[in-house]
């Protein structure tokens, strides 16, 4: 039987990568959004592509209740291998204009939800002895400030280390949870909208060109997989090495000097 993946934020972006990438591998697909027709839209082309079973969850995962319920529903379905936490979002607001409100609902989306779906996942694999694993997508901003995004950053440090808390927990059960942490990723998302020089501002990275959502699907699927058996609690960069170091000093700096070389006349 195909191993079956939820995979939150399914209808655009990563989620979505992930959720074609998971089922060009022969993984059956629950698909979870807020947005029912561009999920409905994504999911018909997964299917279309790949010939798996997929499924759609609507809601919003600010509820408590929905974001459990959605592992239930998935369940009944088929039993869940895989739990991609991929639904997030990233509204830019000045710090002095931030409110509890939006704050609230960053934490929410953006943590919450993740440690209920992880936490249900559990009550459901536990009994009936099997182990799936999670990835949760953190973000390069769990590590890195920037202005305009206490919150983002905040809610995606918390989630880094909400990923080695539920490791922690539900590792003796043999269930691994990791955190992959994209750098910035170019999507054409009506939720999440980013101006060209925003991203030109965040985007850095070592390699050349420019990241797209496929290229963090593959590490994903590697954390889902067998591949990462004994990989739990971790939090992989796949960020094309921004977060390693900048290539963006410019390279007028002075020439070494004979102290720095330990030539002769350093010694006079
Ligand atoms: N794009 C980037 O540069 C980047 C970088 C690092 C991390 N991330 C993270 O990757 C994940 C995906 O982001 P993306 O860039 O693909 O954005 P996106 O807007 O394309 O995808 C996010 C999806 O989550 C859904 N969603 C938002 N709030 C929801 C809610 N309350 N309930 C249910 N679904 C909801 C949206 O409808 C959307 O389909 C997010 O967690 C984001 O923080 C993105």
């Amino acid at each position: 039987m195909s191993p079956h993946a939820v995979v939150t934020g399914a209808a655009s972006g990563i989620g979505a990568a992930i959720a074609d990438d998971l089922a060009a591998h022969g993984w059956r697909v629950t698909g979870v959004d807020l947005r029912a027709d561009a999920l409905t839209a994504v999911l018909d082309a997964v299917h279309a592509r790949h010939g798996v079973p997929v499924q759609a969850v609507t809601g919003d995962l600010a509820d408590a209740g929905f974001a459990a319920g959605l592992v239930d529903t998935a369940w009944a379905a088929a039993p869940v291998d895989g739990l991609v936490n991929a639904a997030g979002i990233y509204p830019a607001v000045p710090f002095e204009d931030l409110t509890a409100e939006l704050w609230d609902r960053v934490q929410h989306v953006n943590v919450r939800a993740a440690v209920l779906t992880a936490q249900r996942l559990a009550h459901h694999a536990r009994p009936a002895g099997r182990t799936p694993a999670v990835v949760n997508i953190a973000s390069g901003a769990a590590l890195r400030a920037r202005p305009g995004a206490a919150h983002y950053s905040t809610s995606k440090a918390a989630l880094v280390m909400a990923t080695k808390a539920t490791a922690v927990e539900l590792g003796p059960y043999g269930i691994r949870v990791n955190a992959v942490s994209p750098g910035f990723v170019g999507v054409d998302s009506p939720v999440n909208p980013v101006t060209p020089g925003y991203a030109e501002a965040v985007g850095g990275s070592l390699l050349p060109g420019h990241a797209e959502a496929s290229h963090i699907a593959p590490a994903v699927r590697f954390l889902l997989g067998s591949g990462a058996a004994w990989i739990t609690g971790a939090n992989l960069p796949v960020d094309g090495g921004g977060s390693a170091g900048t290539t963006a000093l410019p390279q007028h700096w002075p020439a070494p000097t004979p102290w720095q070389l330990g030539t002769p006349e350093a010694r006079s």
